[in-house]
């Protein structure tokens, strides 16, 4: 009689092929924005995808870069305003940080707000592993309890609201600009997001870099060491890498430009010449004419008042706004307003 143990030891000596691992959810949905985004006009990869490990490591270095000046302007005001952030809410406080970045940041606030007691929970909700963990780093020398959520934005979101306790404020923290790599629209919808998870009173610590002259949007996004060219096209070495691509890295061109209709720097892959790309793992082929473009990110710029009407109708009140010295960057408390 055929058992089971037999059935295992036919496997485990190779009589019949194992079938082959079916790709994890993350890289499934990968290979799906690839393949999807490929067939739009113009061509078009959501801007999450640009941070893998090495592309986070590219993002810390432009932080770095005195060109990019949306990290320290934000880092200064952080420290200056700490303990006017921390006047306006009620402990416990529970932190929830969207793209935690380095954590940094969120190292900083919470060293500036200085509370007594500090925050009992903090959760991190980022799609990258790697700044995850570098957030982790950075925040292990405060005692206090680090949730990680490595899932986008929505999702972490939800999570958040199920495992929401109680008591005390929930102050939500977006910084770094972050909303501006989102459509106006969707950014809104992602705002609404956050107040359907917060209770009135609770606290939204938003950073928005602001409009500046071109000149300094454009050495920004294209600096001169080329760290963004490589972080830009990063995003090729990915695909080559997850999804078994030959996209040749020097036919392609880093490009950003300032939309100023759309109030946006968009940066983009420029194809050198005509060509075609296969990438198995997401099952097409892309055709490329000269000059042809794979959008890759938009980074909005907004002024005072863009930030007011951005914000306002998805149900949160402005309770104080913070502007750094040059006039670069604006850091703003919300309150989630009453239903
Ligand atoms: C993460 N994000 C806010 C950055 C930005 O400024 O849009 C990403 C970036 N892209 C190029 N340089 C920096």
């Amino acid at each position: 009689m055929k058992t089971a143990a037999m059935g295992n030891e036919q496997w485990a000596t190779g009589l019949r092929d194992p079938e082959p691992a079916a790709p994890s959810p993350a890289l499934a949905d990968f290979a799906q924005n690839v393949r999807l985004g490929l067939q739009r006009t113009p061509k078009q990869i959501l801007p999450r995808y640009l941070y893998d490990e090495l592309g986070s490591a590219l993002f810390e270095a432009i932080c770095r870069l005195p060109w990019y000046r949306v990290t320290r302007a934000e880092i200064g005001l952080l420290a200056r305003h700490g303990t006017d952030v921390a006047a306006c809410l009620q402990s416990p406080v529970t932190v929830v940080e969207l793209g935690s970045g380095s954590g940094e940041k969120l190292l900083t606030l919470l060293e500036a707000m200085d509370l007594e007691p500090r925050p009992s929970d903090i959760h991190l909700i980022d799609v990258s592993a790697e700044a995850l963990r570098l957030s982790a780093q950075a925040l292990s020398r405060l005692r206090v309890s680090v949730s990680l959520h490595q899932t986008t934005y929505r999702a972490g979101l939800q999570q958040m609201a199920a495992a929401r306790r109680p008591d005390g404020t929930m102050l939500g923290l977006f910084l770094g600009s972050n909303i501006g790599n989102f459509h106006p629209a969707e950014a809104q919808d992602l705002l609404r997001g956050i107040r359907g998870t917060l209770r009135p009173g609770d606290a939204l610590l938003l950073g928005v870099d602001l409009v500046k002259p071109e000149a300094d949007l454009l050495a920004a996004y294209d600096d001169p060491l080329g760290v963004t060219a490589a972080f830009n096209r990063n995003l090729l070495v990915r695909i080559n890498r997850e999804l078994g691509a030959d996209f040749e890295l020097g036919a392609f061109e880093h490009r950003a430009g300032w939309n100023a209709v759309a109030s946006r720097v968009e940066m983009h892959l420029v194809s050198r010449r005509a060509q075609r790309v296969s990438i198995p793992g997401a099952g097409c082929v892309a055709t490329f004419a000269a000059g042809e473009t794979i959008w890759t990110e938009s980074s909005y710029k907004y002024d005072r008042a863009g930030i007011a009407a951005l914000v306002g109708p998805a149900g949160f009140r402005q309770r104080e706004q913070w502007i750094d010295p040059d006039a670069r960057f604006a850091l703003t408390l919300f309150e989630a307003a009453g239903n």
